[in-house]
C-alpha cells in the first residue's frame, strides 16, 4: 500500500469527534494514520482519548502567547513537526490566523454542529430550534479565512422532532458527526476529496455548494 496520510487532530475539549476518528482507523486497510493530537486546554478529555490510542499529544497553552499570530505560529511548528499532510479540527475552540489558514490552505477540514451556510459561530442546536427548522445537522467543510466558511465537503441532516431541546438535538447530531468526519478523513486520505479552484471536489466532480449529502 502507498504510504498513508498523515494526520495531526487539533481538540478543545472532549474529543468524541476524536474518538470516531481513531476507530475508524482501527481496521487493517487504512489510508490515514494519526500522529498526534494537540489541545489549547490541558484538561481536554481528548487528550486522554489519545494517550489511551497510543497517540502523541501535545498541549499549546494559548495564554501564555501574546497574541494570536504567535499562538498560532507555534502551533504551525508543532503540527509540522509531525509532518501533516491533513489537520483535522475537532472541536479546536479558536479562531485561527489567516497566516494559519493559509499555510494549510487545501489541507484543513473543520467539522461544525450545523448545516452550514446556516449557523455559523455558536449555539447552533438552540438557533435551529429558535427558528423552527424542520431539519438540522452537521457539516465538514474546508477551511479558509472565513469563519465557519469554507467549501463543503459532506453534510449530514436530521429532522428535527417538536420535543427537540437543544441537549437531545446536539445528541442527534453528534452521532452524524462521528459518522460524516471519518468519511471525509477517508476521502482525503485515498485522494478523493480535494479543494479545487471552484470548491471541493469528490473523483475529480465538484461538489454541489452543499457538499455531499450523506443519508443513513
Ligand atoms: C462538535 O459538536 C463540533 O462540531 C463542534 O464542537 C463539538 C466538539 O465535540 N465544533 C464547533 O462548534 C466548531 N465551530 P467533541 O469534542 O466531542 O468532538
Amino acid at each position: 500500500m502507498s504510504t498513508p496520510c498523515n494526520v495531526v487532530v487539533l481538540i478543545s475539549g472532549s474529543g468524541s469527534n476524536l474518538q470516531a476518528l481513531i476507530d475508524s482507523l482501527a481496521g487493517a486497510d487504512t489510508p490515514a494514520v494519526i500522529r498526534a493530537v494537540i489541545s489549547n486546554r490541558a484538561d481536554a478529555y481528548g487528550l486522554e482519548r489519545a494517550r489511551q490510542a497510543g497517540i502523541e499529544t501535545r498541549f499549546l497553552d494559548h495564554k501564555s502567547y501574546a497574541d494570536r499570530e504567535s499562538f498560532d505560529a507555534a502551533l504551525i511548528q508543532a503540527i509540522d513537526g509531525f509532518n501533516a499532510d491533513l489537520v483535522l479540527l475537532a472541536g479546536f475552540m479558536r479562531i485561527l490566523s489567516a497566516d494559519f489558514v493559509r499555510h494549510y490552505q487545501g489541507r484543513l477540514l473543520n467539522i461544525h454542529p450545523s448545516l452550514l451556510p446556516k449557523y455559523k459561530g455558536l449555539h447552533t442546536h438552540q438557533r435551529a430550534l429558535e427558528a423552527g427548522d424542520a431539519e438540522h445537522g452537521c457539516s465538514v467543510h474546508f477551511v479558509t479565512e472565513e469563519l465557519d466558511g469554507g467549501p463543503l465537503v459532506v453534510q449530514a441532516a436530521i429532522p428535527v422532532e417538536s420535543d427537540d431541546t437543544p441537549e437531545t438535538l446536539a445528541q442527534r447530531v453528534h452521532v452524524q458527526e462521528h459518522v460524516i468526519y471519518p468519511l471525509a478523513m477517508r476521502w482525503f486520505a485515498e485522494g478523493r476529496v480535494r479543494l479545487g479552484e471552484q470548491g471541493a471536489t469528490l473523483d475529480g466532480e465538484l461538489l454541489p455548494a452543499s457538499g455531499h449529502s450523506y443519508r443513513t
